[in-house]
C-alpha cells in the first residue's frame, strides 16, 4: 500500500528537534498550527505559552533559515483574532490596530510580527492567516461551541441537568474549520506572501449560540436573571424523545468560566481574502451548529448503547 502520510515527534520547545525534523523532510510547506491554544488556561500558564506559541514559531522560522530553506519551504503561521482583544475598529481586517488582552494573545502577537520580520528581512514566503474562531465536531471539548453542543446532548439524553457557563454576553465570528482550512492553503499558493483576515462577517453571542443549538434539535428556551444568576428555562419541547421538560434549567452562569481579562466583540472583515484569494465560506452558522449537534448527539447515543453492554467511557471535559 502506497504510504502518503508520516507522523513525525516534534516540539515546538525543541529547537534541535524541530531543526532535525525539517532537514530531514525537506518540506515545500509548513502550517504551525502548533500551540497551547486556550485564551483562558494561557492565564494560568502565561510562559509556557509564550515558549510554545511565541518563540515556537521563531524556532520554525529560524530552522528554515539555518538550512537554507528560504527559496523552498513556505510557512503559514497561524495567527488569530484573539490579537484584537479590545478592539479598536469594528469589524478588524489587516491594517486594524492589535489590542492583545490575554497572555495567548501576546504570545501570538510576537509570533505574528516574527513572521512578518522573517519575510521582509530574508525574503521568506511566511504568511500569516488571522483566523477568527473556526469550529467543527472535532472541536476540543473546553471551547464554547463544543462544550454547548455536548451539553445539550449530554441533557437532552439524561445523561446530566444543564450546563455551567461563563460570559454570556461575549460575541464570536464563528465559521466552519472545513472553510478555513482551505483559506489556509490557499495563502500559501499565491504569488506573493501576505497576510489575510479569515472571518464570515457575522458575529453572535454565546447566549444566541446556545439558544440556536437548542432550538435546532427543537427546545426552546428563555433567558431570565442577570449577571451570575442568569438562568436559560425550557419553554417548549417538541421531540418526545428527549429527556427534558418545560420549565426545567438548562444553563447556568459559574464566576470560574470569566477570565481575567475578555474579548467582547469580533466580527472580521476577510475582503482581501475574498478579493486576492476567491474565497469565501460555504457554511453559515446554522449549518456549523447541525453538523456539531448531529455528531455530538451520536457521539453520546454510542456511549448510551457502550455503557448498556458494559463499556465505560469517561467523557467528563470541562
Ligand atoms: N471556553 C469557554 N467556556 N468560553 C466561554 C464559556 C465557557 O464555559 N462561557 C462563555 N465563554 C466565552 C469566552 O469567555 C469567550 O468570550 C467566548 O466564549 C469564546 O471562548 P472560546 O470558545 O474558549 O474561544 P476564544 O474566542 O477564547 O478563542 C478561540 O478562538 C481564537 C480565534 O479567535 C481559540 O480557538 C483560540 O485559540 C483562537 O485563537
Amino acid at each position: 500500500m502506497e504510504k502518503n502520510f508520516t507522523l513525525h515527534y516534534g516540539d515546538l520547545t525543541d529547537s534541535t528537534n524541530i531543526i532535525r525534523l525539517i532537514q530531514q523532510i525537506q518540506p515545500d510547506e509548513i502550517y504551525n498550527l502548533g500551540a497551547m491554544s486556550h485564551v483562558h488556561v494561557s492565564f494560568d500558564e502565561p510562559e509556557y505559552v509564550a515558549n510554545t506559541d511565541g518563540i515556537g514559531t521563531l524556532r520554525l522560522l529560524e530552522a528554515i533559515r539555518i538550512l537554507k530553506l528560504e527559496q523552498k519551504t513556505r510557512i503559514y503561521q497561524a495567527s488569530t483574532s484573539e490579537l484584537y482583544g479590545k478592539v479598536q475598529e469594528i469589524p478588524q481586517s489587516e491594517k486594524t490596530p492589535f489590542y492583545p488582552r490575554s497572555p495567548y494573545a501576546v504570545a501570538k502577537m510576537y509570533a505574528y510580527w516574527i513572521t512578518v520580520n522573517y519575510r521582509e528581512a530574508y525574503n521568506m514566503f511566511a504568511c500569516n492567516g488571522i483566523l477568527f474562531n473556526h469550529e467543527s465536531p472535532l472541536r476540543g471539548e473546553t471551547f464554547v461551541s463544543r462544550k454547548i453542543t455536548r451539553g445539550i446532548s449530554e441533557v437532552l439524553l439524561g445523561l446530566k441537568k444543564n450546563i455551567y457557563l461563563g460570559n454570556l454576553n461575549a460575541k464570536r465570528d464563528w465559521g466552519h474549520a472545513k472553510d478555513y482550512v482551505e483559506a489556509m492553503y490557499l495563502i500559501l499558493q499565491q504569488d506573493t506572501a501576505e497576510d489575510y483576515v479569515i472571518a464570515t462577517g457575522v458575529t453572535t453571542e454565546v447566549r444566541e449560540f446556545a439558544r440556536r443549538a437548542f432550538k435546532y434539535v427543537g427546545v426552546s428556551i428563555d433567558y431570565e436573571g442577570t449577571g451570575l444568576n442568569e438562568k436559560a428555562i425550557v419553554t417548549q419541547v417538541e421531540n418526545d424523545e428527549w429527556k427534558v421538560k418545560k420549565g426545567d434549567i438548562v444553563i447556568e452562569i459559574d464566576k470560574r468560566y470569566f477570565r481575567p481579562t475578555e474579548v467582547d466583540l469580533l466580527i472580521g472583515d476577510a475582503t482581501k481574502a475574498r478579493t486576492k484569494l476567491g474565497w469565501s465560506p460555504k457554511h453559515n452558522l446554522d449549518d456549523l451548529i447541525q453538523n456539531m449537534m448531529d455528531a455530538d448527539i451520536k457521539l453520546f447515543k454510542k456511549d448510551i448503547l457502550l455503557n448498556q453492554s458494559g463499556f465505560t467511557q469517561n467523557r467528563q471535559f470541562e
